[in-house]
């Protein structure tokens, strides 16, 4: 591993991953391949955008010849594909994108990997593809139950990396991780909205009875499990990342306005996500195995959350006084008030 195409790299995550690897190991380089989406932000990577280890490329995982471009220029070995639609709010308004993106994106890089023969091929993915478990925890081996146009396109990556790993005997791994909170987040997913909510005394938009079960991780504990599965993760296998333990989004909500000292009268009920799936749950036992378990508890990873956003006004306001955040969030929650 020493030429790495990190796409999805000037997202949430995949820009987490970028300062945990460049800061933890000396003798790689690291290529964020990124189209800037709504969600991706050059922000995000100015901590090493002076690292001579590191190089940006704007690009489309859709697209062959710019895929090959990168793969050519840089001599890469190995892929760790971050790049995704990721919202399933999103994914209940527009699909298509998801479509492309997740599962023929995918299948594009997947192509590039075959090609050039690389060391490693690693996909993200989430806990979503198991559908909503009620009872008892996921195993890698479970069937996949999809329940959003996200969670589908999701799983349509994973069966296409497991499929080139059976045909072509390719050196892939996958992991399915928890929800990820921490700094960098765009402020449509449920934390760092309400946390930037609150901030400014807005409501809080919980969705029906805010009873539905996270297992909220910290995002750099989700990147030190995929760097740990990239090293120590055996080719055509899958591995859970999460902490094995859930919150209820009523529980998160409290939990943030305790830590601003905000009212409990910041929480707005609206009407329920379509389709929400109530529990997620995983069991991390097969890479618990491999010595990694998540070092933050859920109390741990919120409080450094919140304080990140605290300090860090300069990156969110940004983002949510454009025209198009306004737009979205206009179209994603007027008229959904419930009255209390
Ligand atoms: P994000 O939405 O913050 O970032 C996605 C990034 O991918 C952006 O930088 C965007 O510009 C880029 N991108 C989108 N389409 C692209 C394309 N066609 N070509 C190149 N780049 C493109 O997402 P995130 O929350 O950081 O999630 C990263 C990955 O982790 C995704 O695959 C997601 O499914 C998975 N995941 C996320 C979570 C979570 O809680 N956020 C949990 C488990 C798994
Ligand atoms: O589980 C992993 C997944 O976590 C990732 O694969 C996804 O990319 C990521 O977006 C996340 O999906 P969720 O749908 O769980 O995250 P979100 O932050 O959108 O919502 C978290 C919970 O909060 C969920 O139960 C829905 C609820 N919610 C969300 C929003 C945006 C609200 O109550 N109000 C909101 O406004």
């Amino acid at each position: 591993m020493k030429n790495i195409l990190v796409t999805g790299g000037a997202g949430f995550i995949g820009s987490n991953f970028v300062h945990l690897m460049l800061g933890k190991y000396d003798d790689i380089n690291i290529i964020v391949f990124d189209k800037l989406t709504y969600a991706g932000n050059q922000d995000n990577l100015i901590p090493v955008e002076k690292n001579p280890r590191y190089h940006f490329y704007q690009g489309d995982i859709c697209h062959p010849d710019e895929v090959d471009r990168v793969m050519q220029r840089f001599e890469i070995d190995t892929i760790v594909n971050f790049a995704a639609e990721t919202h399933v709010d999103r994914s209940l308004m527009e699909p298509g994108g998801f479509i492309q993106t997740d599962v023929y994106g995918t299948y594009v890089l997947l192509e590039a990997a075959k090609k050039y023969g690389i060391e490693r091929y690693h996909q993200i993915s989430t806990d979503e593809v198991y559908g909503a478990v009620l009872e008892g925890r996921s195993k890698e081996t479970d069937q996949l139950h999809t329940r959003s146009p996200y969670s589908a396109a999701k799983a349509g990556g994973d069966l296409m990396c497991l499929a080139y790993y059976t045909s072509f005997n390719m050196p892939i791994t996958i992991t399915r991780g928890s929800n990820n909170i921490g700094p960098y987040q765009y402020p449509e997913k449920a934390v760092p909205l309400f946390v930037t909510n609150a901030i400014d005394n807005k409501p809080l938009p919980l969705y029906g009875d805010g009873l539905q079960m996270r297992d909220y991780q910290y995002v750099q504990d989700h990147c030190e499990g995929i760097d740990v599965v990239l090293r120590k993760g055996q080719p055509g296998e899958i591995y859970n990342l999460g902490t094995g333990v859930e919150t209820t989004n009523l529980e998160m909500t409290h939990a943030i306005l305790r830590l601003l000292n905000k009212p409990e009268s910041l929480i707005q009920p609206i009407t329920d996500r379509p389709g929400h799936d109530r529990r997620y749950a995983l069991d991390c036992s097969k890479v618990q195995a491999l010595g990694w378990r998540s070092a933050h508890n859920f109390e741990q990873a919120i409080e450094a959350t919140v304080k990140w956003y605290v300090d860090n006004e300069w990156w969110w306001r940004k983002i949510k006084s454009g025209d198009r955040y306004q737009e979205y969030y206009q179209k994603q929650y007027a008229g959904r008030e419930i009255n209390k």
